[in-house]
């Protein structure tokens, strides 16, 4: 061991003793007396300084700063031990792995979300029936086209009026408001792409401007390279499509964005499947099990600083409730957006898997929301951005409108359930533009990267204080027990 730590010192120490041996030979070789090279192995005064910069000055160029990331990591580990040991001091063992289990089996009658989740199906078949008499001519257009809009409107109504209406579970509540705002974008989708190729078969769009996705067999991976995995399954073409086995395979896809055909992996790997699977059960305890030992206690204790208006105790709250609700967040994205969605779609063989973009390196607001949610990013981009500029909207102008829409879904998604409208959701999205161009503006680089992350970091839980203090202190006193 000894040997091998020598071997290395003496290694890393090879240029300096090059150095070193250089300077004695030129002193050598100034003035090579007879009795002198008897001592040439000791030589008291070669060269020691020279010019050169301290690592930390810019101009050293020096940037290699592995081991204070290291020292980072350690650091977080500590703290973190620390905490968890003054959490489980504090409160005990509060994590109940089938606690969702007993809670809903307890009281069985308080399912009604899975009911209206379900009638969700009925407002599919309208669309899909639609556009069969739509391209069959058996009703004229216009009245084609205002039943749709009506059926859409309706998917965004009628679970609103049934979630608000009917007791249920928050988050029973909150996913069923998620689903019917899936299926919305969704059915939107279907109908523009379906329209588009009517039009397209009367002559209304032009052919020059259609690009017919499905007669491109190769079309769909050469970004990727992915080209070999995708199978050549028959591709479908209009009217062909409207079928409820089509139909069905987008409802349940991993996207928003209605194509004829999907880029298709030739088999399901069983091993993938296996681990995403597993990802998904054991990270959905791993929330689970967050939420009970770490975010609601805090929560609990903000109950008393948001009714006294005790404003430093509650930014104290705020900033101990960002730790675990971004540690959930991050968590959340990675079982959703990986696990889950390639599970789904390994199951479909759904070949194109890009559900997110490297958003942790976003140097500016504008490129997080690029990035983040892929789905999302690009049912937006499709139906609503590049529509709105092809129709003389400015970019800047249509981006604000996107916006304003995901304001309202946000609003929407998280209103309803509570019962109470406040807006701060709504608000918050909207805020992203003036954020957005003020990062893009003052702050570059690693700078317009953390900014990104303090208003990931800073911004949700300030909106889950807002709500919960709305929700509990205000309208429900302070009897808060947890969100079941
Ligand atoms: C509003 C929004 C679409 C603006 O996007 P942007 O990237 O700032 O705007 P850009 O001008 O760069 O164009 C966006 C896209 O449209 C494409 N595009 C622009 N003009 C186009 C045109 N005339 N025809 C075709 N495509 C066009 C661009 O190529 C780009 O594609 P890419 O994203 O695949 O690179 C984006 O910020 C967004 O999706 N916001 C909402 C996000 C959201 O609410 N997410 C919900 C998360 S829960």
């Amino acid at each position: 061991m000894v040997l091998t730590r020598n071997t290395k010192s003496s290694s890393r120490k090879k240029p300096e003793r090059e150095e070193e041996e250089e300077s004695r030979q030129e002193e050598c070789s100034s003035s090579p007396k007879p009795d002198e090279e008897k001592n040439s192995l000791r030589v008291f005064d070669h060269r020691i300084h020279k010019p050169r910069d301290s690592l930390f000055s810019s101009s050293s160029g020096f940037k290699d700063y592995r081991g204070f990331l290291n020292l980072a990591v350690i650091l977080l580990i500590l703290s973190n031990t620390r905490l968890l040991l003054e959490n489980i001091i504090k409160y005990g063992i509060l994590v109940d792995p089938i606690q969702w289990l007993t809670v809903i089996l307890k009281d069985p009658h308080r399912w009604p979300c899975l009911t209206v989740c379900m009638a969700s199906n009925i407002f599919v078949v309208i669309a899909l029936k639609m556009e069969q008499m739509l391209y069959q001519r058996s009703i004229p257009e216009k009245l084609g086209v205002a039943i749709l809009i009506l059926n859409l409107s309706a998917v965004l109504i009628f679970p609103a009026v049934a979630v608000w209406f009917l007791p249920s579970y928050l988050l029973a509540s909150f996913c069923t408001m998620i689903l019917y705002s899936v299926v919305f974008l969704k059915l939107v989708s279907f109908v523009m792409v379906n329209r588009w190729y009517r039009l397209e078969a009367t002559g209304r769009i032009s052919s020059l401007h259609f690009q017919h996705p499905e007669r491109q067999r190769t079309h769909y991976d050469h970004n990727t390279h992915t080209v070999k995995e995708v199978s050549s399954s028959p591709q479908v073409s209009y009217p062909d499509n409207l079928t409820l086995k089509n139909m069905y395979y987008f409802y349940f896809a991993p996207t928003l964005c209605y194509e004829l055909n999907y880029p298709r992996t030739p088999k399901i790997r069983k091993m993938f499947l296996a681990k995403r699977i597993l990802e998904v059960l054991l990270l959905t305890q791993v929330e689970l099990a967050l939420a009970q030992q770490w975010l609601l206690p805090i929560m609990q204790n903000s109950v008393e600083p948001l009714r006294d208006s005790d404003w430093s105790k509650i930014v104290e709250r705020l900033l101990k409730l960002a730790l675990p609700n971004h540690i959930m967040w991050i968590i959340g994205f990675y079982l959703i957006f990986h696990s889950l969605m390639n599970a789904v779609a390994e199951v479909m063989r759904f070949a194109d898997r890009e559900f997110y973009r490297q958003w942790w390196n976003a140097e500016t607001v504008k490129d997080f929301w690029r990035d983040w949610n892929m789905p999302v990013h690009r049912w937006a981009v499709r139906h609503l951005f590049v529509p709105l500029v092809d129709n003389g909207f400015k970019k800047w102008q249509a981006a604000c409108l996107v916006f304003l829409v995901s304001a309202f879904f946000h609003e929407y998604i998280v209103s309803v359930p509570l019962r109470i409208f406040r807006l701060w959701s709504f608000m918050g999205m909207l805020s992203q533009i003036p954020i957005a161009a003020f990062v893009s503006r003052y702050l570059k680089g690693p700078y317009g990267n953390m900014a990104v992350w303090m208003s990931l970091i800073i911004g949700q839980p300030l909106a889950i204080l807002m709500y919960f203090h709305d929700y509990y202190v205000m309208a429900r006193g302070q009897h808060f027990k947890s969100f079941a």
